[in-house]
Formats: structure tokens, C-alpha cells, sequence
């Protein structure tokens, strides 16, 4: 039993910063770098959400993390090695990871599909994109920006919250 909550441990903590380092990387650099570069920057996006498995990678990384965290939660009784100052910061991390899941797969996710439909019947393969086109897409992507830093913050309370509260 213990090597497997072991692994559900390693698997949580791996996948959760997968999750952590995947969002900051897309919501501080990739998708900001993206706007400022106009068309290129939309003919970028179209390849990134239709050309690879940027979409599922998201939805893999946050499942394995709350999955292993529910489990380790029902099987790892935390509650007999943390405090109970620690395990009330686990359980405000728990909560907001399960937050930043919901509104990943709810409003995240169906952005994402969302501007990758648009992005496949807009930007045409050669050719210059119109102006008042690029301004639609423009404004479609910086909505899900703003979506993803929502999720964003949610993950760092959650990172914050479960690292320290062994410590508590
Ligand atoms: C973005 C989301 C999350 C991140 C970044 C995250 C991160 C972490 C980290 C780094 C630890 C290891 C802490 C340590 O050993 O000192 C941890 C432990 C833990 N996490 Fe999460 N977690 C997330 C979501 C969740 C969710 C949604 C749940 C459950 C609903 C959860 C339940 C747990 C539990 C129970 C532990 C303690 C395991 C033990 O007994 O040692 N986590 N988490």
C-alpha cells in the first residue's frame, strides 16, 4: 500500500508540475508573444491548436493531477501527517485546484476549441488575413488569455497552499 501511495504521490506532484509549468509558459509568454505578433502571430496559433496536441495535453495533465489528488486525499490520510493548520491550507489548496479543473475543462477548454474552429475557417493557408478578421480572432484569443490567468491563479494558490502545508 505505501509504494502505491508513493507512486500516486510522485504522479500527482509530476502531472501537477506539468500543469503549473505548461500554464505559465502559455498564459505569461506563448499566448501574450502570439497577440503582440499579428498575423503571424494567428497563423502560429492555427498550427498550435490544430497541428499538435496542445488542447488534450492540458485536459491529461489537470485530470492526472486531481485524479491522484482525490485518491491520495480519500487514501493517503493526510490527516494523520499534517497538522491541522497544515491540513486547513491542503484542504484551500485542494479546493482551488478542483476550481482551477472546473473552470480548465469548462471555460478554458471550450475557448481554446472554440478559437481553433475559427482560427481553421478564417485563416486561410497563403494569402493575407482581413483586417476586420483579424481583429475577431484577435479578440477571441485575448478572451481566452484572460480565462487561462484565471485558471492560472487558482493553480498557484493551490501549489502554494499544498507545498507548505507539510511544513505547518
Ligand atoms: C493545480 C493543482 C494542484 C497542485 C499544483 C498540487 C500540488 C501538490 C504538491 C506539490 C503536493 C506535495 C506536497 C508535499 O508533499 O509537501 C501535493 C500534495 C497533495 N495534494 Fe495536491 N495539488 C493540486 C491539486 C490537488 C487536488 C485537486 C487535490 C484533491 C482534491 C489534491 C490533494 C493533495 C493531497 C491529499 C496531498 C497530500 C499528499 C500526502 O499525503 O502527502 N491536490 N499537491
Amino acid at each position: 500500500m505505501d509504494v502505491l501511495l508513493v507512486l500516486l504521490r510522485l504522479l500527482h506532484i509530476v502531472s501537477a508540475f506539468a500543469w503549473v509549468g505548461l500554464s505559465v509558459a502559455v498564459t505569461f509568454y506563448v499566448a501574450p508573444a502570439a497577440l503582440k505578433a499579428g498575423e503571424s502571430g494567428l497563423r502560429f496559433l492555427k498550427t498550435l491548436l490544430t497541428r499538435t496536441n496542445f488542447g488534450s495535453i492540458f485536459a491529461i495533465v489537470s485530470g492526472l493531477t486531481t485524479l491522484a489528488g482525490i485518491l491520495l486525499y480519500l487514501f493517503g490520510n493526510s490527516m494523520a501527517h499534517f497538522s491541522q493548520t497544515g491540513n486547513i491550507v491542503l484542504g484551500i489548496g485542494a479546493v482551488a485546484g478542483l476550481l482551477a479543473t472546473i473552470h480548465g475543462g469548462a471555460v478554458v477548454g471550450r475557448s481554446t476549441r472554440a478559437l481553433g474552429t475559427a482560427l481553421v475557417q478564417q485563416v486561410p493557408e497563403t494569402g493575407p488575413i482581413a483586417s476586420d478578421v483579424q481583429r475577431t480572432l484577435t479578440d477571441l484569443a485575448a478572451t481566452l488569455l484572460g480565462h487561462a490567468r484565471l485558471s492560472m491563479v487558482l493553480m498557484v494558490i493551490a501549489l502554494v497552499c499544498m507545498g507548505s502545508a507539510r511544513y505547518l
